[in-house]
């Protein structure tokens, strides 16, 4: 990973960029191109950002040496009455992370990671989950950082992190 990356928490104007990501998620597949205000019309993304930064809400953002974003991971908690895809229970944040496409595989996506489970952790829950679709390679990735899938659905899985 080059070490001029460096990593900060999420702070209440990074709502912005945090979009981006979403929006970075929602394209992940090769050629992806669904523009913007396509992705955050829909409840399924802007769910993720929208009002961020509400009480409950953590992250953390990468950056680049001038010090601008290029990714991000971040978990809220997502009502039973408006869940996320990866909804499991009341008190089990949901995750999603993006990094722009220049900055992938260096390494920003695993640290993110790691850093978002701390918080988690630190802040005692118990579960972090998220939902990714088969065939996104961030499975992988996922799964040797201690996720497991706990629920297959249609093209996508859920999958949970025990964090004690
Ligand atoms: C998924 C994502 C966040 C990972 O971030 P990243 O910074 O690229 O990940 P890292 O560099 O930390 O790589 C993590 C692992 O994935 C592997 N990896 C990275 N890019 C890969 C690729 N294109 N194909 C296969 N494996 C890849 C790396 O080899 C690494 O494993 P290693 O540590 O054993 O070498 C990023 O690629 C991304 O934003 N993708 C598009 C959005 C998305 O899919 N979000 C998740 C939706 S659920």
């Amino acid at each position: 990973m080059p070490s001029a990356i460096s990593y900060r928490a999420a702070v209440p104007a990074d709502g912005a960029f945090l979009a981006d990501m979403v929006v970075e998620a929602a394209n992940w597949r090769r050629g992806g191109v669904r523009p913007r205000h396509e992705v955050m019309a829909g409840a399924e993304h802007s769910r993720f950002v929208s009002g961020w930064m509400r009480p409950g809400d953590a992250g953390f953002v990468a950056l680049d040496p001038q010090g601008h974003p290029i990714g991000a991971a971040w978990y809220r908690m997502l009502p039973r009455s408006d869940p996320g895809f990866a909804y499991v229970g009341t008190g089990v944040p949901e995750l999603i992370i993006g990094v722009r496409p220049i900055w992938r595989a260096h390494g920003v996506g695993r640290e993110l990671l790691h850093r978002l489970c701390d918080q988690a952790r630190a802040q005692g829950f118990a579960r972090l989950s998220l939902s990714v679709e088969r065939d996104n390679f961030a499975r992988t990735l996922y799964r040797s950082e201690g996720f497991a899938v706990t629920q297959s659905g249609i093209g996508r899985d859920t999958m949970v992190k025990r964090l004690r």
